[in-house]
Order: C-alpha cells, then sequence, then structure tokens
C-alpha cells in the first residue's frame, strides 16, 4: 500500500517536473486552510507532490477545524489585518476572493504564472472571471465543489420502502412516514450547513434564472419569490434532527451512514469523506442524487489559493500554485477531495463513479454560485446572512427573515 502510494506520488512528480520543472527553493511554506483532520488527505497529497520536488522547502500545514472555513476565516482575517501573511491561503473564487481580498489590495496579481505556465486556456474562461478583476487574475482553482447534492444509502431506502425525492414536495410527502420509523428524515449540522441548504431550497423554489438575480439585485430578497424560499425551509426544518447545532457536517454524514437519517443534502466533499475516510464504494455503499428541485442545475464552488501581498515565503508559494494548478496536482488531490479538476484537461479515469457523474453534469448542466461558499456574495454578506440565518431558526419567520436577507443585501452592495 504505501509503495503503490510512493510510486503514484513519484509518477505525479514526474509529470509535475514535466511542467514546471525543478527550482533550488529553501526556507518554508505556510499554507493556510481549514483541511483539518478528516479533510485533510487531498491536501497532504498536493504537499507531498510538492515536497518530492522542494526537499529543502520546509511546508508548514496550518489549518483551523471547522467546516466552510467557519473559524478559519475569523483567524486569517485577524492575522492579514495584523500584517501576518500566511505564504498562501484557500479562498473560494468567486466574491469571497474579489469582494474581500482582492478589493482591499492584499493580494498578488497571477496574470504572469498563467501567462508563463500555459493556464489561460487550461480553466474555463467562466472561471477564470471568477477569479479575476480588469486589473488582474488573483488565486489559482484546485477545484470544482457541487453543493447541491442529496446524499444516502441506498440499501437503507430500499429497507425503509422510500424513493429519493425529486422535489421537496415529495420529500414532504414520505417524511412523516420515516419519522414514524424512528427516522431522521433530513440530517443536518451546525448552522453554515443551513446556509448551505437555505441555497438549494433557494434554487429549488425559484431556479436559477430567479436565483442568479438574487445577486444581481434584480430579484428582491424581500418579494413573494423570496419570502417562498424561507416558507419552504421552514417546513423542511420540521423533519431535521433537534441537535444539529452541536454536530459537524461530518457527523451530520454519519448519521446517513449509520441509518440514523435517510437523507444529507451537502457538497460533495461528503463523496470524499465517504470515500477516502469511510471507506464506502459510490453507488453501492453510497448513493447521490441533486437535492430536491435541482436537476440539471450545478451550484458550483471552487476552492482556489493566492500570493498575500506580504507573503514571507513568495517563491515557495508560486512554485506551490504552480503545482496546485498543474493538471497532475489536479489529478491527484481531486479523486480523493470528491471535487473535481478546474482544468479542462483531466484524467476522468482517475476519478471514482461519483466524479465521473460530476463531471458529467459540470458540463451539462445550467451552472449557479454558491452562497455558502463565497461564489455569489462577499463576506461581509455572508456574515450578515449568517446572523439573519441564526435569528430566522430561532423565530421562523419567513417574511422577518426575507426581510433581514433585503436589508443586509442593500448594506453589503448587492443591487447597487
Ligand atoms: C467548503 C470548501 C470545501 C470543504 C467544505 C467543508 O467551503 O470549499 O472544500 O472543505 O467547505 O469544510
Amino acid at each position: 500500500m504505501r509503495f503503490l502510494r510512493s510510486a503514484a506520488v513519484l509518477a505525479a512528480i514526474v509529470g509535475v517536473v514535466g511542467l514546471v520543472g525543478f527550482a533550488d527553493l529553501t526556507g518554508e511554506l505556510e499554507i493556510f486552510s481549514w483541511w483539518a483532520g478528516d479533510e485533510g488527505p487531498a491536501l497532504e497529497a498536493l504537499i507531498e507532490i510538492y515536497e518530492g520536488m522542494y526537499p529543502d522547502v520546509d511546508v508548514i500545514n496550518a489549518t483551523v477545524t471547522g467546516g466552510s472555513g467557519v473559524n478559519a476565516k475569523a483567524v486569517l482575517k485577524t492575522r492579514m489585518l495584523g500584517g501576518d501573511a500566511p505564504d498562501s491561503f484557500q479562498v473560494h473564487a468567486g466574491q469571497e476572493l474579489i469582494g474581500t481580498w482582492v478589493i482591499a489590495d492584499r493580494m498578488e496579481d497571477l496574470t504572469f504564472l498563467y501567462e508563463d505556465a500555459g493556464w489561460m486556456d487550461k480553466f474555463p474562461s467562466d472561471l477564470i472571471g471568477l477569479l479575476g478583476t480588469d486589473d488582474g487574475i488573483w488565486s489559482v482553482p484546485v477545484n470544482i465543489h457541487r453543493s447541491n447534492v442529496n446524499w444516502y444509502i441506498p440499501a437503507n431506502l430500499q429497507a425503509w420502502g422510500v424513493e429519493v425525492p425529486t422535489t421537496w414536495d415529495e420529500f414532504l410527502a414520505i417524511a412523516p412516514g420515516l419519522e414514524a420509523q424512528g427516522i431522521v428524515p433530513l440530517a443536518l449540522a451546525q448552522n453554515w450547513t443551513v446556509n448551505h441548504l437555505w441555497e438549494s431550497v433557494a434554487v429549488a423554489v425559484l431556479g436559477a434564472d430567479d436565483y442568479a438575480k438574487l445577486w444581481d439585485g434584480t430579484l428582491a430578497f424581500d418579494s413573494d419569490k423570496g419570502i417562498a424560499v424561507w416558507e419552504k425551509l421552514a417546513e423542511i426544518l420540521e423533519y431535521t434532527n433537534a441537535d444539529a447545532a452541536s454536530l459537524s457536517w461530518q457527523q451530520a454524514t454519519d448519521m446517513v451512514v449509520n441509518g440514523q437519517a435517510a437523507f444529507n443534502i451537502m457538497g460533495d466533499w461528503a463523496a470524499g469523506y465517504m470515500t477516502t475516510t469511510l471507506g464506502l464504494e459510490p453507488g453501492t455503499g453510497y448513493g447521490w442524487a441533486p437535492s430536491p428541485g435541482t436537476a440539471g442545475v450545478f451550484i458550483a464552488l471552487s476552492d482556489s489559493f493566492g500570493l498575500p501581498v506580504g507573503a514571507p515565503n513568495r517563491d515557495n508559494c508560486i512554485a506551490w500554485l504552480k503545482v496546485l494548478g498543474s493538471v497532475e496536482g489536479q489529478d491527484a488531490f481531486n479523486p480523493i477531495k470528491g471535487s473535481i479538476a478546474a482544468r479542462l484537461d483531466s484524467d476522468l479515469t482517475k476519478y471514482n463513479a461519483y466524479g465521473q457523474s460530476a463531471a458529467a453534469d459540470w458540463a451539462a448542466d445550467v451552472i449557479a454560485g454558491s452562497l455558502a461558499h463565497g461564489f455569489a456574495a462577499n463576506e461581509g454578506f455572508m456574515n450578515d446572512f449568517a446572523t439573519v440565518m441564526e435569528i430566522f431558526l430561532a423565530s421562523k419567520s419567513p417574511t422577518q427573515a426575507a426581510a433581514a436577507a433585503a436589508a443586509i443585501a442593500l448594506q453589503n452592495g448587492i443591487g447597487n
């Protein structure tokens, strides 16, 4: 096993070397992310490639645990404001990058790297658009994750006599029967996973076009349609576990795997967790479907890494970004992570059945941007939205939540 891993890493190194060559680098490289513990193996595979190429660089894998970066982002902000930038940090493509860090002049332009490495036509142009402004390209994407996925265990559904719901109304129809059998219809975790659920419900209720209009300000959050999203969410939350707030996303996945719950709406890092950590086979050990009402829409997000202004080890970071953006790096990382490569020339034979189906959907579906994972709105809105969600979870008032969402949209420049 160990030998096989080393052989694979060596092959990857040879491939990457073919692209970028060795360099005589020393010193440190601090990589900051929230990929700790169960989320770590894919990042470690990338680091292993880097360390093979640059054995004299001391890599510091600085992680702050907490799904979707709930804790890491706060720590990062403190460090950046305090003049203690890491060499590279995880940041979502889209508004989390542009509306938070680029706008504040905290990132270096990486256009030179895209040109040197020949990447301009290796990534989808829409994705480069999300990483760029008129003044530059600001990070390197390592993956594409899908947010709107409904996870389940096929054998359990069969035993309980239920089908995978294709709409939320179908879910609401089968949920009481599941509860009667002592099964939680929908497993939920801490509050950010409710934001995550919200975007799936929003696309289901509004459709991809109107969902996009929320972000360009042409559909008001407190319109009748906006309110309808919160109404549907309130109905769905009736069928979730009471201890959600104290669970990690992995624990919500565990509830499905252990047969305590029927479904969980989570990004496809759950596929990585079930395959890499739990050793389940996609298709037989676990199943997936678009979250109810979202077939044909792919709610996307992309993890990326950039070069902060003032990074202590700039050359080491540039070498890291080259590994991250190479086809070998992406195809070492993503099959473990549950995501697909951001690059267009990835080798799909390296991906399991889930990854291959995600790649097919990514190519065919309408793409919508994730709110919970930084694509759709800046961090100001996301932070305020988390507060709106907390209030909603206590009040369950759709009109109040919709009005509050409209107010924070205005405050954070959406639609201005
Ligand atoms: C997302 C991130 C994923 C995964 C997930 C759970 O924000 O893009 O890569 O880490 O959070 O923590």
